[in-house]
């Protein structure tokens, strides 16, 4: 949608007043959105996606005043909504006490998670519908990310009442969450803010929990996730000519099956291909009866940091 188109804006909006789901293009990847202040949508969200419970969900509001009604801002957190909102950084913050947020947004935790997106079309959802919105990104629970409107089509078709077309993410992965508490600020997921920008921006570093730390700290970043049906393979730089191959940089002499994440080893660009790629080759995997997806080493660098991310859990045990 170059262009906004306000009569489906209106319908979206219209739909989510009324409890419904919209499937709605966000920066980074699209989001199942919802009325946050609905327990009934709210609840419909989790059943569609057959996600856990446990595992809470984001709020999407169009700028920190809005945020501000529903969550205790420290002054490092107004430092970093105002240095990267509206944009892929999310934050997990105090609840307020009067806060009109459903209880099931948050899992029963006594924190919210926030972010203002920047895509035009989420935020003339938002103003639309005149209320936050609680958005996962739009596919089952576990499996790979939609980056754009027939991703969703394909896997939630048939759950939500509207999917808006907003083109193909920019940024193809998930926002950054970064937990304020106080002046301490920590890492929960790496993702489309890369890491050491953030820590340029308040002068310190992030605290990094351990992989496998208690689940309270991060519901929900579960080892295996954004799992292709394929078996993937790690680090290779010699693919088997049975396998599908996604490469980072020059690809392979004359292998048959390669989608290039970045020709021009740009992590930005293989960022905004990476879902597209892994479930495309996934999808080949199936039609030619290939052994497996294996990938290329991707620097762990700026956005390789949250590119290696989703690869341990895409590759890891279910
Ligand atoms: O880019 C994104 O963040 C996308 C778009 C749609 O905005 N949304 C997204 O949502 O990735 P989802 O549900 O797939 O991931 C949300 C993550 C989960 O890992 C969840 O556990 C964590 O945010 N989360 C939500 N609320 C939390 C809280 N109060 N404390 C800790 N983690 C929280
Ligand atoms: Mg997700």
């Amino acid at each position: 949608m170059a262009v906004l188109d306000w009569q489906e804006i209106r319908r979206a909006a219209a739909i989510i007043r009324g409890g419904g789901l919209v499937a709605i293009p966000t920066e980074t990847v699209y989001g199942l959105a919802a009325d946050a202040t609905n327990d009934r949508a709210v609840a419909r969200i989790f059943e569609a996606k057959g996600r856990p419970r446990f595992n809470p969900l984001i709020v999407h509001v169009a700028d920190v005043g809005a945020a501000r009604a529903h969550a205790e801002f420290s002054p490092l957190a107004l430092h970093l909504a105002e240095e990267f909102w509206p944009g892929p950084l999310t934050l997990v913050l105090p609840r307020r006490e009067t806060s009109t947020l459903s209880r099931l947004v948050s899992a029963g935790l006594d924190t919210i998670a926030l972010r203002a997106p920047a895509h035009d079309v989420a935020r003339a959802v938002i103003e639309a519908a005149g209320l936050p919105l609680a958005a996962p990104s739009a596919n089952p629970s576990g499996s790979i990310s939609p980056t754009c409107a027939e991703h969703v089509r394909q896997s939630l078709g048939d759950r939500v009442d509207m999917i808006l077309d907003g083109g193909r993410s920019v940024f193809g992965l998930e926002s950054t969450i970064v937990k304020i508490d106080g002046q301490d600020a920590t890492l929960l997921r790496l993702g489309a803010v890369a890491a050491a920008d953030i820590e340029r921006a308040i002068g310190k570093r992030l605290v990094r929990i351990r992989h496998g730390a208690a689940p309270v700290e991060a519901p929900g970043m579960l080892e295996s996730h954004y799992a292709p049906e394929a078996q993937l393979r790690l680090n290779v730089r010699t693919p088997a000519a049975t396998e599908a191959y996604l490469a980072f940089g020059a690809a392979p002499d004359g292998h048959p099956h390669t989608f290039s994440l970045s020709a021009a080893e740009d992590l930005r660009e293989a960022a905004a291909n990476f879902f597209a790629h892994l479930r495309a080759a996934d999808a080949l995997c199936k039609t030619a009866r290939l052994e497996g997806i294996s990938v290329a080493p991707i620097p762990v660098v700026g956005l390789g940091e949250a590119i290696n991310d989703r690869l341990r859990r895409a590759a890891a045990a279910r």
